[in-house]
């Protein structure tokens, strides 16, 4: 079948989906492929934290509602180290900032319900995706679905297929740039079925490596724990898990809090730094992962998606709108420039927090003094809290 739109969007994660939805809001035409189910995109476990610029994109884009019954609205986080909690408050440190916890994942669910209401394209479930074309003045998108081949010609194509996706692997040799940083360690994220073990998302330091509590509502808790990069699933059975937790997690005068409940999901995660530049390449723009990936630590990865489609959509808008090519022109420099903000905040909450096998003794001690630093200094806990609910979205970030 040969299909004809105005972009082409490769990947139904938050980036395409966003895309596909704001782009219809200024009446540009898109169509979606993806390469796996639709109950698949939605259930992935991912992160749960949104910025407050996120939270207002949602709201403005009319896919608030959902979110601001389910979410939940936090002031601050905690961080724990030296067996002691320190808490880190943001609307007074960010003149009234705020974050919401609300899954990735009823993100996603939002964006697709809103998507298929209004009379959206997705296609669900193709494979042997290829792009064609981009160096050119006609791009067009090539897959399979239900045995037989596809066509998709458009303007331009939004590479928002992921890390591993192919967009970005199809531009020429020798054009793109990747800066990537790989850490020593990985996540062990559990989602369980019980109550939040801390009142706000805590970030605990530990000589036993890093901890993470955060929840997903006042029933669902998502814990995670630092462990090596090659590490055995099957070596962390749920008893394992809990115990670890506590021990990493404790206050000399309270215990952990935690309350073990049944496992839902678990999994690890590596942890990885990863920018390509540009951005753009002819008539494909990428956008989200696959683009850039932080270490989740600050939980940055969704919320860089969102800034980049923002900036995609105006760009695309002024371009279908006016003839006006200077925001297309501008987008990778002006996405980058937020971007390597965050991958800033994302590299040195992680490696304040975490061990790192290559730690000396003077590591450990220098990691401690700076938290005491972090939780004490009101210029660094601003400094930790203005990008922790999100730099600006206008001039690179700059607060
Ligand atoms: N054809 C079609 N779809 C593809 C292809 C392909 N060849 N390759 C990958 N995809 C799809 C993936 O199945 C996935 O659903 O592209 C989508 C990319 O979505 P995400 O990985 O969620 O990336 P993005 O939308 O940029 O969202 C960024 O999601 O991964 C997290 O940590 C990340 O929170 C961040 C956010
Ligand atoms: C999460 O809730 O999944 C989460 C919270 C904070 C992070 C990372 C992940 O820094």
């Amino acid at each position: 079948m040969k299909q004809r739109t105005q972009v082409g969007i490769v990947g139904a994660g938050p980036s395409g989906l966003l895309l596909s939805h704001l782009l219809a809001r200024q009446g540009i035409d898109s169509i979606v492929i993806e390469d796996r189910s639709r109950d698949h995109v939605e259930n992935r476990v991912r992160a749960g934290v949104l910025e407050q610029g996120t939270v207002d994109t949602l709201i403005e884009a009319g896919l608030g509602e959902r979110m601001l019954d389910e979410g939940l609205i936090h002031d601050g986080i905690e961080i724990r180290f030296n067996g002691e909690r320190h808490r880190v408050d943001f609307p007074s440190l960010t003149d009234g900032k705020r974050i919401t916890i609300y899954g990735q994942g009823e993100v996603v669910k939002d964006l697709i319900d809103a998507r298929l209401a209004d009379g959206g394209v997705i296609h669900f479930e193709v494979s042997a995706t290829s792009i064609h074309d981009i160096d050119g003045d006609a791009p067009v998108i090539r897959y399979r679905k239900d045995e037989a081949g596809h066509e998709i010609a458009c303007d331009y194509i939004a590479g928002c297929d992921g890390f591993h996706g192919i967009c970005r692997e199809s531009v020429p040799e020798g054009i793109l740039t990747g800066y990537e940083r790989v850490y020593p360690y990985a996540w062990l994220g559990v989602l369980s079925d019980s109550p939040p073990a801390a009142e706000e998302v805590a970030y605990c330091h530990s000589d036993r490596g890093f901890a993470l509590l955060s929840l997903r509502s006042p029933a669902v808790s998502r814990l995670y724990l630092q462990v090596a990069p090659d590490e055995d699933i099957e070596a962390w059975p749920d008893e394992r898990f809990w115990e670890e937790l506590r021990l990493r997690s404790a206050t000399k005068d309270d215990g952990a809090g935690i309350e073990p409940g049944p496992v839902l999901q678990k999994g690890i995660t590596p942890m990885r730094s990863y920018v390509v530049e540009p951005m753009r390449h002819g008539r494909l723009f990428l956008a989200g992962d696959a683009a850039h990936i932080v270490p989740p630590t600050g939980a940055k990865g969704m919320n860089l998606a969102v800034a980049d489609i923002r900036y995609l959509t105006e760009a695309l808008a002024a371009f279908y709108r006016a003839g006006d090519a200077a925001g297309l022109d501008a987008y990778s420099t002006r996405a980058l420039r937020r971007v390597w903000k965050a991958q800033r905040f994302s590299w040195w909450m992680t490696t304040m927090l975490h061990l790192s096998p290559d730690d000396s003794p003077f590591d450990r001690r220098r990691q401690i003094g700076e938290l005491d630093y972090v939780t004490t200094s009101v210029a660094a806990m601003t400094a930790l809290a203005e990008n922790y609910v999100g730099l600006p979205l206008d001039d690179g970030g700059a607060p």
